[in-house]
């Protein structure tokens, strides 16, 4: 993308990782179209040969063209972890859509810039992402405090102002799965907003917020490799990004909420009757909803 094309000042990093994550799309498109056997790392935690190859792949492209940068991925890249720029990259983020050729995932890399005063525990800044779908061929880049773009055009999040007006998205964990509240959450937002899409990909899900495709989403337990390109895109659209609780999203946090910042306030409020106990629908048993079906059928006549 030029910088013309995107009327911002000039990039930094964009330019060489858009190009990187280009590469590492084009060779997950390669393995999407022939199909790959599946591998698994926990008991539906899967993996496959396209994860490793391409998470292989951005690293040594990584080190050609940024070569003092650390690089820390998902498929066990620990490199140069001590210098003041780190790329957290998840080389398919939606794997288990893309071993059942289900056609929602991407490349996400996101670049924190990390002072040499700070501890190892402290957050440094996250200062570009990129995320690419490589079957939409839709890549949205940021650079901190120059906006974010899809394919060379700003983004914005979404304007809508009511979570009754608002399409929602989550995900669920693949590792201890009988551990995450989720399900109860997703119960509630559903029921309270325009609906909750669980399309499998959360960089995705984050790029759409940034986008305005989506006005919210929130995970419980997610990783930076899943998040940090994400992140930088929300905020640089004009969004929010915290826990569950309103504070400052921390790198490590885990749990994230990401919202257009319009909404995150009413989406805060349900976290917060929901840890209490509060506020929740009851579920009906199988007879009562069969009653109330009939309730509504013979009112209408
Ligand atoms: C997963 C996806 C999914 C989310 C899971 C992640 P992976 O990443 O982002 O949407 O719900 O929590 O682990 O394993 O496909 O890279
Ligand atoms: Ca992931
Ligand atoms: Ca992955």
């Amino acid at each position: 993308m030029s910088n013309a094309a995107s009327g911002t000042q000039q990039w930094v990093w964009v330019p060489k990782a858009s190009e990187i994550a280009r590469q590492a799309g084009a060779r997950l498109r390669e393995f999407f179209s022939q199909g790959v056997a599946t591998e698994y790392k926990g008991d539906v935690d899967v993996v496959t040969i396209a994860d490793r190859t391409v998470e292989k792949l951005i690293r040594t492209r990584l080190s050609e063209v940024f070569p003092e940068h650390g690089v820390y991925g998902e498929e066990g890249t620990r490199e140069r972890l001590e210098g003041e720029f780190r790329w957290y990259v998840d080389p398919l983020d939606g794997t288990t859509n893309f071993a059942h050729g289900f056609p929602q995932f991407c490349v996400s890399m996101g670049l924190e810039q990390r002072p040499a005063h700070l501890k190892p525990e402290e957050d440094g800044t996250l200062v570009a992402g990129v995320i690419y779908d490589p079957l939409r061929d839709e890549l949205f880049s940021s650079e901190k405090g120059k906006g974010a773009f899809l394919n060379g055009k700003p983004i914005r999040t979404s304007p809508i102002s009511k979570l009754a007006e608002a399409l929602l998205a989550t995900g669920f964990p693949s590792r201890k799965r009988h551990a995450s509240p989720n399900i109860h959450f997703y119960q509630e937002f559903t029921l309270r907003s325009h609906g909750v899409r669980r399309a499998g990909s959360a960089a995705l899900d984050l790029a759409y917020v940034a986008a305005g495709r989506l006005e919210g989403f929130w995970e419980f337990n997610l990783n930076p490799w899943d998040t940090a390109a994400g992140i930088l895109l929300v905020e640089e659209a004009g969004g929010r990004v915290t826990d569950f609780e309103g504070r400052r999203y921390r790198i490590d946090s885990r749990e994230i909420l990401a919202s257009n910042g319009s909404i995150h306030q009413e989406l805060l409020a349900l976290f917060a009757d929901m840890f209490a106990g509060r506020d929740l629908s009851p579920i009906p048993t199988p007879a009562e909803w069969a009653a109330q079906r009939e309730a509504e059928a013979a009112a209408k006549g």
